[in-house]
């Protein structure tokens, strides 16, 4: 089956590739390259031997996506295309509903149109209420979100539940990401952020290699063992195969799906930095900083139900996460520009 994969160069887009490929579905890809780029893909075929159909294009562009629909049989979409940096959606609120919220509706728009009503959609675990009792369930509240981008998940798995509701031929499932980090263990894919990484693992290896010289660590006096910031770090690998694990629900269910992809597992700020020292036998010097807005004490999943839902659970541990992103980092100091 061809799977539409929308943002597919991106960092978890490219690990979803290699997992659709090794399960036996052919992604197709459509990206405007506005944050990575397309050697990613190039790498992807190198993992798996497979070919993939690469559109440069945006997802808001209407004749684009009549295009990819009319020169390949879609089966499925999963939606990653979108802007991502919290703090510059503070600055840019327009430019991220734009992008965000219109991409989402064009596709949907199309999809409709061309009898293709099974999509998957990258929210979020930014959707859930600061308030909640952890770990977060599906159930816990969501709202009050306190930047942009994560209204735009918000609303962007609002506008698939009530399209799933008003058509009983659509099937949706949005999968609300915790932390991802790592990459492929390869080393040929991984992520490489423009600029000074807002994310704790890419700030963490590119203090490791040299690049930066020292971790902020924001706060140490959270209410938390030992008073850093508590969150529930996924391997991209285990994130990817979420989706496979979605695909496969998706086909066999109509209606709205909600799903949480994470560990179960909260660790600090301080805990992966020695835990990325240990098993990378690097040093990350770090000094503590004052808090940065916004931030909680503590966020981790429940995810019970995308296992006995969806019958996936996450195998890659703490190690794993901090061998992969450093083997990725080491072997591409510079991304994909090396
Ligand atoms: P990424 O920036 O690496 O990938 C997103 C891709 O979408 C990029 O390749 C970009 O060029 C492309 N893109 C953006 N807008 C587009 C448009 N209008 N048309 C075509 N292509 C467009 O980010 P990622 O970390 O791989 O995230 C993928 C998705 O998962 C995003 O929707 C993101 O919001 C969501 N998400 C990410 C995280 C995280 O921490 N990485 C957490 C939760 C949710
Ligand atoms: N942190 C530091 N120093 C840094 C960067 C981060 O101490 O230089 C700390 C943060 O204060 C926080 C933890 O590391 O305690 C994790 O921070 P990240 O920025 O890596 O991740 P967040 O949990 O803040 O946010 C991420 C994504 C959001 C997404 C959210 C939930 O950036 O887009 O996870 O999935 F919504």
């Amino acid at each position: 089956m061809n799977v539409l994969v929308t943002g597919g160069a991106g960092y978890i887009g490219s690990h979803t590739c290699v997992e659709l490929i090794e399960a036996g579905y052919q992604p197709i890809v459509i990206d405007n390259l506005c944050n990575s780029s397309a050697k990613s893909l190039q790498r992807v075929q190198q993992i798996t031997g497979g070919q993939i159909p690469f559109y440069q294009g945006d997802v808001r562009d209407e004749a684009l996506l009549n295009r990819i629909f009319d020169e390949n049989t879609i089966g499925c979409a999963i939606h990653f295309a979108g802007l991502k940096a919290v703090g510059e959606s503070v600055e840019k609120p327009l430019e991220y509903y734009e992008n965000n919220l219109c991409a989402t509706m064009t596709l949907c728009r199309v999809m409709a149109k061309r009898g293709v009503k099974k999509l998957i959609f990258s929210s979020s675990a930014t959707v859930y209420s600061g308030d909640n009792e952890m770990p977060l369930r599906e159930t816990s509240k969501t709202g009050n979100c306190t930047n942009p981008y994560g209204w735009t998940k918000y609303m962007g798995e609002q506008i698939l539940r009530d399209i799933a509701k008003a058509d009983p031929a659509w099937s949706v499932v949005n999968l609300r990401y915790f932390n991802p980090v790592g990459a492929h263990e390869s080393g040929l894919i991984g992520e490489h952020p423009n600029g000074i990484p807002n994310n704790l693992m890419p700030y963490i290896s590119q203090t490791a290699i040299g690049k930066r010289d020292h971790l902020n660590v924001f706060g140490n006096d959270y209410p938390t063992p030992d008073g850093t910031g508590v969150r529930d770090y996924i391997h991209v690998v285990d994130l990817a195969k979420g989706h496979v694990a979605a695909i496969e629900y998706l086909m066999q269910h109509t209606g709205e799906g909600v799903f949480n992809l994470g560990t179960g597992h909260g660790y600090s700020v301080l805990d992966m930095v020695h835990a990325f020292e240990s098993v990378n036998g690097v040093k990350v010097p770090y000094v503590i900083a004052p808090r940065r807005a916004g931030d909680l004490p503590t966020c981790y999943a429940d995810p019970g139900k995308s296992r006995e839902v969806l019958g996936w659970t996450a195998g890659r541990d703490q190690n794993d996460m901090c061998r992969d992103t450093w083997n990725w980092q080491s072997k591409n100091p510079n991304g994909y520009d090396d």
